[in-house]
Order: structure tokens, then C-alpha cells, then sequence
């Protein structure tokens, strides 16, 4: 018999109260397993930031809570972050890769929850909350906006609030000195004297900075499953409760652990290349993209002490086509699924994924019998969070 029947095998030999005692959480698991299982809960309060002093000001968060939504942002001012961050669909966009001034060829991932994770992205190019906004104003297919103009949009529509919490900007309207459009790799931004171009450099990463205090506000909260693994009685229904000891047994939990759900590690699934699209590098691309910039946490626009984890910085060759293990938290809520968005359903991309996957003997959903993957797919449903409170969970008004 599987492993993955452990429950049953525990009510058969009519031991429920023994198994039941080592790991009340999820009965008949081998006790071992039982502390990955309590990892799972998602702790009450938000980690620190990453760099920002302002993460946690709420003046912070209200700029940035109408930068979010401000088409003035972009090239053609018709994108906005939430083009492709929908508060009405869990702050993603519902569509395979993402459209904004031109087609991406990734899956916008939602953003509740984002404030918890180490790397941002599937390649984890942003190592803080607050950089990766930067990324979608200049990616030429998001809002292909340089830094110049992002800057500049600032001192036309948030003067004073912008003032009010980072100090004055600096004399933009002057053109000679900044150009109306550029960023790095454009003859205008290179002609600029060094310490203007750090001038810009310090309002983007600062509107980067109001951005993730908005971000933070949207943190989903806890679950069904954190209820249960605080105690609460019918929190799951019984089949999620199989379903999270299949979790735990069918190797899940060893990529999709902790409290996120989630080790953010880089793996190469080997999912082959989506026809018509080139080969996706992941994270050594990402990797590169991060080391590149100059909004990374060994930056000037960190605040607060470099990373500790800095090994977690050095490119290794098993990081082409490598991407992070995504969240599973509100996974029900945000299809479709995987790097590429080809998963339309969260059946495909469990058993999707797994097929290339190096997984210990034994683990794997592949021989599985229905009855536990039904189990752990209904587990899969107890993950959603509880929605951001008003105003931060929708549009603002105007
Ligand atoms: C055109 C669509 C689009 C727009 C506009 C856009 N994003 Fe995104 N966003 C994406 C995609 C796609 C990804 C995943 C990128 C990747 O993996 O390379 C992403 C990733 C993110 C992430 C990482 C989340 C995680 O869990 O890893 C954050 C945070 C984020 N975006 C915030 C923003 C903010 C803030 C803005 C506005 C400044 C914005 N985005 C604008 C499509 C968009
Ligand atoms: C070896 C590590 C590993 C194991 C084991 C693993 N996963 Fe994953 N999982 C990943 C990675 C990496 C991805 C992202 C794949 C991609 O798109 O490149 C992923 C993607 C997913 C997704 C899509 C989520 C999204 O937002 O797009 C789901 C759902 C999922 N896994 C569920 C499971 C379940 C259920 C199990 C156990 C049966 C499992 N995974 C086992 C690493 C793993």
C-alpha cells in the first residue's frame, strides 16, 4: 500500500488516537513530517521590508496607492500596474502571459502576498518589493517608461506628497540637465552628470518604495488551512484534511513548504519551450538582470544592512530555465498556471510539472490513486486568504 493512505491505515488499525496524538494537524502522518506541516501556518505579522524605511507609512502607501492605478505611468498612459494587477481579479490579470504595450511571454503572478517573498518574479530579478515596479515601468512591453519620465510624472501629478515624505526633487523642468526621456542604454541618460543621474535613480527607487508600502496592504491573510493548523474544528472538510496529508506524503510540501508555501528555490522543471516561443532562461537571466541594477539590496537606495544570505547571489549552471517555486497561497483563485501560463487548470499544473521534476522515489502525484489526488486538489482549494481590507483592495476613487 502507498504511503499516501497513512489515514486509513491509522483508522484501520483502530490506533486514531495514538496517530492522532503525533500530529493533530494531520492524523497518521509520519510523525517527522509533522513539523513541515505545522510550517505551513502563515504568521500574523508582515516580515520587515527589504530596504524601505517607509514600508510600513501609511502616507507611503497612499502614494503609491494612486501611483498603482495611473495610466500616466506609461508610454502610451493607458497602462497601469493594475492593467496586469487587477484588484477585481486577485490582483493578477487572468490571461496566459501578460499583455501591456506589447505581448509578454510570462504569467502575471498575483500580487497578494507579494510582501512576503524573498525574490520577486519567476527569475527573481527583484530582491525587494520595492525594485521590481522599477522593471515594469522601463520593460518596453509593460509601460516602457525611462526613469526620466517617471520621475518627471511625479513632480507634474505628486508634488507635494511625494515632498512631503522623501524630501525636494530635484530641479527636473531644468531639460539641459534632464532630459525629457532616458534611462540606461539611451545617448541622452549617458550624457547626464553622474550625481543627476543618481538624483533620478533615488525618486524612481523611492516611487518603488511607496509602490511596496501600497503592496503590503495587500497581503491575504490567513486561510482555511492556517484555522486548521491553529486548532479551529471543520476548518477543512475532511477530504481537505486527506488532502493535506497527501501534501506532506506525495513530496509536495518539500518544493511548497513553509509558510507561503513556497522554499523559492530556482528549479529547472524541464517544461519544454511553449511552441512558437524560444527557450526561457530563468533564472540565469533573472540573476544577471538583478546583479545589473543598481536598485539591488548591495545598492545606494537600500536602506538598512545588505542581505546576510549574500551565496544566494552567485550564478550557478543549474539556473538556466530554472524558476522559483511559485506560492500556492489563493492558488485556486489564479489561473491559469506555471511560469508560461500553459496550465489552464490547477489539475494540469500539478501533474504538469511533476512529470518533469526530480522527485525523491515514492513521492509524486503520478501514482496516485483518484481518490487522493481529488483529496489533494480540494486541500488546494483551502488556501485562499482573506481578502485585503478596503480601500487598498480596489480601484480608488477618482
Ligand atoms: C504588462 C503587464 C504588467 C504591468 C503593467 C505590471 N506588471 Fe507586475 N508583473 C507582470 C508580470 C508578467 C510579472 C512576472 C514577471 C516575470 O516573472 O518576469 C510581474 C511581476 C510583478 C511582481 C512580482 C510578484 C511576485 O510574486 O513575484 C510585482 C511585485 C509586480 N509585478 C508589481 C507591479 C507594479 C507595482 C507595477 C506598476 C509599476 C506592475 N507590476 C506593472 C506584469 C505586469
Ligand atoms: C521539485 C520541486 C517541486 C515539487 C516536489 C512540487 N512542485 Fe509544484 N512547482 C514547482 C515549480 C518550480 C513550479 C513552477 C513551474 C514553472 O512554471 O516553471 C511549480 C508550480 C506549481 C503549481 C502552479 C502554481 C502557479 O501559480 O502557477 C502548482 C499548482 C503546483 N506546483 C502544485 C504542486 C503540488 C500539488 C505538488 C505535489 C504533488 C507539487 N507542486 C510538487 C516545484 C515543485
Amino acid at each position: 500500500m502507498r504511503p499516501s493512505v497513512p489515514l486509513l491505515l491509522c483508522l484501520a488499525a483502530l490506533a486514531w488516537a495514538g496517530c492522532a496524538s503525533d500530529c493533530p494537524e494531520a492524523p497518521g502522518l509520519a510523525p517527522g513530517r509533522c513539523a513541515a506541516v505545522r510550517a505551513l501556518l502563515l504568521p500574523e505579522a508582515l516580515p520587515p521590508s527589504r530596504g524601505s524605511r517607509v514600508a510600513d507609512s501609511q502616507q507611503a502607501a497612499l502614494l503609491g496607492f494612486g501611483i498603482f492605478y495611473d495610466a500616466r505611468f506609461s508610454a502610451n498612459q493607458e497602462v497601469r500596474c493594475a492593467t496586469c494587477h487587477l484588484p477585481e481579479r486577485r490582483f493578477h490579470d487572468g490571461r496566459v502571459t501578460s499583455q501591456g504595450l506589447g505581448a509578454g511571454r510570462r504569467n502575471s503572478p498575483s500580487l497578494l502576498n507579494a510582501a512576503w517573498m524573498r525574490w520577486q518574479t519567476w527569475d527573481g530579478h527583484a530582491d525587494s518589493l520595492w525594485s521590481q515596479p522599477l522593471f515594469a515601468f522601463e520593460h518596453p512591453l509593460e509601460m516602457d517608461y525611462t526613469r526620466l519620465e517617471v520621475a518627471r510624472a511625479v513632480l507634474r501629478h505628486y508634488r507635494p506628497s511625494y515632498e512631503a515624505l522623501f524630501g525636494l526633487l530635484p530641479p527636473l523642468d531644468d531639460t539641459a540637465r534632464f532630459p525629457l526621456r532616458g534611462g540606461p542604454g539611451h545617448p541622452a541618460w549617458e550624457g547626464m552628470a553622474p550625481a543627476d543621474r543618481e538624483a533620478v535613480d533615488r525618486v524612481v527607487a523611492n516611487v518603488g518604495k511607496a509602490l511596496e508600502a501600497y503592496m503590503r496592504k495587500l497581503a491575504a491573510r490567513r486561510s482555511a488551512l492556517d484555522r486548521h493548523l491553529l486548532g479551529e474544528e471543520g476548518a477543512l472538510t475532511p477530504q481537505q484534511q486527506r488532502g493535506l496529508v497527501v501534501y506532506a506524503t506525495a513530496g509536495c510540501i518539500d518544493c511548497h513548504g513553509g509558510p507561503l508555501l513556497t522554499d523559492e528555490a530556482f528549479r529547472p522543471l524541464g517544461l519544454s519551450p511553449a511552441p512558437g516561443q524560444e527557450a526561457d532562461l530563468g533564472r540565469a537571466e533573472g540573476l544577471a538582470r538583478l546583479l545589473d541594477s543598481p536598485f539591488n539590496a548591495f545598492g545606494p537606495f537600500h536602506d538598512g544592512a545588505p542581505p546576510e544570505d549574500a551565496d544566494l547571489y552567485a550564478a550557478r549552471p543549474e539556473h538556466a530555465g530554472a524558476f522559483r517555486t511559485p506560492s500556492l497561497r489563493n492558488v485556486a483563485l489564479t489561473a491559469p498556471y506555471g511560469h508560461d501560463g500553459r496550465f489552464a487548470t490547477l489539475e494540469g499544473a500539478v501533474e504538469g510539472h511533476l512529470r518533469g521534476a526530480d522527485l525523491p522515489p515514492g513521492s509524486g502525484v503520478a501514482g496516485l490513486p483518484a481518490e487522493d489526488r481529488e483529496a489533494l486538489l480540494a486541500f488546494l482549494g483551502a488556501l485562499n486568504g482573506e481578502y485585503p481590507k478596503p480601500p487598498w483592495n480596489n480601484w480608488p476613487d477618482r
